[in-house]
Formats: structure tokens, C-alpha cells, sequence
């Protein structure tokens, strides 16, 4: 264990700003120039931005944090997030501190070959198609592996096998669509997939006679599968049981399968997005593979060990890349690549879903206790007390008064900041109209 780590970890949300970013320089997470980027905004010139998309206006900023606590396979992380939704950090933060403190998080990634997809449409003998196809297929393989993969054939990758699926169209007749799978190291693999499917489509054309329609990858990914487990030694038998149960809810119901889902992505996302990674591909692939049944499930478990301990298992495709694309050319990016410290994309995928997983442990030991109000509305009241109108210094008091409220009556809303704040303003105005 990383005794460094562990030293600015404990009582890191209570430092201010200008500490954190100390703390983190001093055990090397970040140097002078990061820290002092950081505080100054940021990247502003939207040069770069105009390189990323079209009609550019203007960067949008995210609060960038980071989740401390984190030990994975034996190994500590800093783990930077960038989202908006408050309590997010604080809770996967506080579920890492009591998996360190009671259990570990292990992870591994089973398979290495991405999926792209060549669509005919409408083949006249299906049969004939995929024995004319599959005669062919080492030479696919090869040329596609000389012609477009070669770099990643260099680096122990490339394209591995092309299979062919027959797709019903619905009205008795079969579409055929073939797979190529293929390793793209350490990169996402979007791109060189994308054009490793077109480069294929010629010789398709012309072993089978048949039109090819469109090539595109996929993003249900179930070929390449990252797992991460939590499991928590000794726990109290109570809570076990109502994790496993809360578990259960998300295997069975769709309606809360979706918001379970959600909740782990509250821990994937952020990551994603502070690496420069495709949090859309990611989610499109999680939420295809939980209903990879027919039945759309939770991509968590939680069960209890018989052994007075409770395991989690996060299970789905989380195709990551940590070459190529805005992780390699975004300065905050790249700075949160570092600070991570990840050696490979697999590892990389690895601890964003043992962070998917923790933050999903967070929000079943709150639903099942003390609900999810109390610790999300208490962080949530200086956004209330913010959207009120209030200003720097009128904050505190207005967040002193919301929590006064939450405690007493369980809930808080916008309506009663703006009436704290107007009932602040109005003594203000009153003490100053009367002076003792
Ligand atoms: C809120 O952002 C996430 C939760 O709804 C997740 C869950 O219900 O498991 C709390």
C-alpha cells in the first residue's frame, strides 16, 4: 500500500482548494505547472476545441474532483472525476474508505477483441453467403491486418477472427451480417475498426456477390468483458441482507434496474469523461449488455458470502483507450491520465469499474438505511442555497438554516432556501433600520 497516498486521503475533502492541490503535488500525483493550470481555470484557448468539433463557441466547464480511498488489486489510485452532481464524490470517497478498511477490490478484464459489423442486407442465399465468406477468411484477415491494422499487428494486436451472424429481418427473410474482431491495444478502437470494416467491404463484394451496405463497430462489446469485484469481509448481518435484497430488485425489475444502472455510472462516467474517453460508447455498451437476456437487468450483483461477509460483482463491456483520440490531446485529459497513473487501457477499464461498483455499494447501504435524502440534500444545500440567489457570504447561513429544516421535517426544497434567504435579507434590513 501506497503510504503516501494513504496519508493525503484521510481528511482530503476537508482541505481547501489551494491544500488539495498541494497534498497532490507533494505525493507527485501532480506537478507545480498541473497544480497551477488547475487553479487557474483550466484550459481557455478553444484552439484545441475547434480541432474536436464544429461551430465551436466556447469551452463547458465541469467541476473536476477526486476520489480518494481507492485500492485496487493491491494498488492505490487518485481518481479523478468530472461531474456536477453533488454527493457523487463524497459517497464513492466514503464506500472506498470502508472496503479499505474491511475488504478489497479485485479486477480483471476476460477477452481482447473488439466488434466491428458489415451489414448486407438483403442476401439472396444465406448459406452460400457465409460458406463463400468463411472460405475466405484467413486472406481477410491477413490483408486487413496488412492493409489498415498493421500498427496495431506491431504492437500485438490486429484482427483475429471474422465470424457471420444471420440477422432475421422480420418477414421470413435473413439479413447477413458479419463480425470482425479484433484487439486494438491500448487504443478505443473505434476508428481503426471503422476503417478496417470498409477496407473489407471490396472483397466481401466480390467472394460473395453479394452488396454490402454498411460497416460500422459496435458497441455491444461482449467479447471483451471487465469485472470487478467487491468483497467486504465482515458486515453487519442486517445491512447484508438488505444490499442483497436491493440487488435482487435491480435483477428482476427494469424499472429499477435502469436507476441502479444510473447509480454505477455515477462512478463510471466522470472518469471517462476526466479522460477524455467516449462515455456515450460506454454507456450504449453497459446498457445493451444488461439486456443482453431480453430482459433489461442490473449489471450489478450483491450477495452475501455465507461467511458473514457481502461480495459485489460489476460485469459488462467497458472499452476504454489510453492512446489516440482527446485522452492524447486534451491537456486535462492527459494531466488526469497521469494523475491515475493507469499502465494500459485494461487497467484503466478495470478501475473505472471498481468504481462503478463502489459508488452502486454507496447508494444501496443509503437507499436501505437512512435513504438517499439525508447525505445527497445535505451536500445539496449549498446549490440550493445558491440557486436562492444568495451570495458568498449569505451561504453558510442559508445552508446552517436548510439543514436545521432537512433535520426536522426529512426534506428541502428550493422554495425554502428563497424563503431562508428573503427571511435573512429581511432581519438584515430590519437590524439595520434599528440599530441597538
Ligand atoms: C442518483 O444519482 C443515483 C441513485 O438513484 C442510484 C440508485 O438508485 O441506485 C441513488
Amino acid at each position: 500500500m501506497n503510504k503516501e497516498l494513504q496519508g493525503i486521503f484521510k481528511g482530503f475533502s476537508k482541505l481547501s482548494k489551494e491544500e488539495r492541490l498541494q497534498a497532490l503535488q507533494e505525493v507527485g500525483a501532480l506537478t507545480s505547472s498541473e497544480a497551477d493550470y488547475l487553479s487557474r481555470g483550466g484550459l481557455k484557448d478553444t484552439t484545441l476545441g475547434e480541432k474536436f468539433i464544429e461551430n465551436v463557441i466556447g469551452y463547458f466547464q465541469l467541476p473536476l474532483g477526486v476520489a480518494t480511498n481507492f485500492n485496487i488489486d493491491g494498488k492505490d489510485f487518485v481518481i479523478p472525476m468530472a461531474v456536477e452532481e453533488t454527493s457523487i464524490v463524497a459517497a464513492v470517497c466514503k464506500s472506498a474508505k470502508w472496503i479499505r478498511e474491511t475488504g478489497s477490490i479485485t479486477t480483471e478484464v476476460v477477452g481482447s477483441d473488439i466488434i466491428g459489423q458489415i451489414q448486407c442486407a438483403k442476401v439472396k442465399d444465406f448459406a452460400k453467403f457465409e460458406k463463400q465468406l468463411l472460405s475466405q477468411k484467413n486472406f481477410m484477415i491477413e490483408i486487413a491486418n496488412r492493409e489498415v491494422a498493421f500498427g496495431l499487428v506491431r504492437r500485438g494486436g490486429g484482427v483475429k477472427d471474422i465470424q457471420v451472424r444471420r440477422v432475421p429481418r422480420g418477414d421470413g427473410t435473413d439479413m447477413a451480417v458479419v463480425h470482425v474482431l479484433m484487439d486494438p491495444c491500448d487504443a478505443m478502437g473505434a476508428n481503426i475498426m471503422n476503417q478496417v470494416c470498409e477496407f473489407l467491404k471490396e472483397p466481401i463484394e466480390q467472394f460473395t456477390s453479394e452488396k454490402v451496405t454498411m460497416c460500422i463497430l459496435s458497441n455491444l462489446v461482449d467479447s471483451k468483458i471487465t469485472r470487478a469485484v467487491v468483497h467486504i469481509k465482515t458486515i453487519d448481518a442486517d445491512l447484508a441482507e438488505k444490499i442483497e435484497e436491493a440487488s435482487l430488485f435491480a435483477q428482476q425489475d427494469p424499472y429499477r434496474a435502469a436507476t441502479n444502472n444510473k447509480g454505477v455510472l455515477n462512478g463510471i462516467d466522470p472518469i471517462l469523461i476526466a479522460t477524455g474517453n467516449d462515455w456515450r460508447a460506454v454507456e450504449a455498451g453497459i446498457h445493451a449488455y444488461a439486456a443482453r437476456d431480453g430482459q433489461y437487468r442490473s449489471i450489478t450483483r450483491w450477495f452475501r458470502d455465507g461467511e458473514g461477509g457481502l461480495k459485489g460483482v460489476f460485469e459488462a463491456p467497458l472499452i476504454v483507450g489510453t492512446v489516440g483520440g482527446v485522452t492524447t490531446l486534451h491537456p486535462t485529459a492527459m494531466m488526469c491520465m497521469k494523475m491515475l497513473g493507469t499502465k494500459s487501457a485494461n487497467e484503466l477499464s478495470r478501475v473505472i469499474a471498481a468504481v462503478g461498483l463502489v459508488q452502486n455499494l454507496g447508494a444501496l447501504k443509503a437507499l436501505t438505511t437512512v435513504g438517499i435524502i439525508e447525505g445527497h440534500m445535505k451536500l445539496h444545500t449549498k446549490n440550493l442555497a445558491l440557486g436562492a440567489g444568495a451570495e458568498e457570504r449569505e451561504i453558510p447561513m442559508v445552508q446552517k438554516k436548510l439543514e436545521e429544516i432537512l433535520a426536522v421535517r426529512k426534506r428541502i426544497s428550493l422554495s425554502n432556501a428563497i424563503d431562508v434567504l428573503k427571511e435573512l435579507r429581511d432581519s438584515a434590513t430590519r437590524a439595520s433600520s434599528h440599530p441597538q
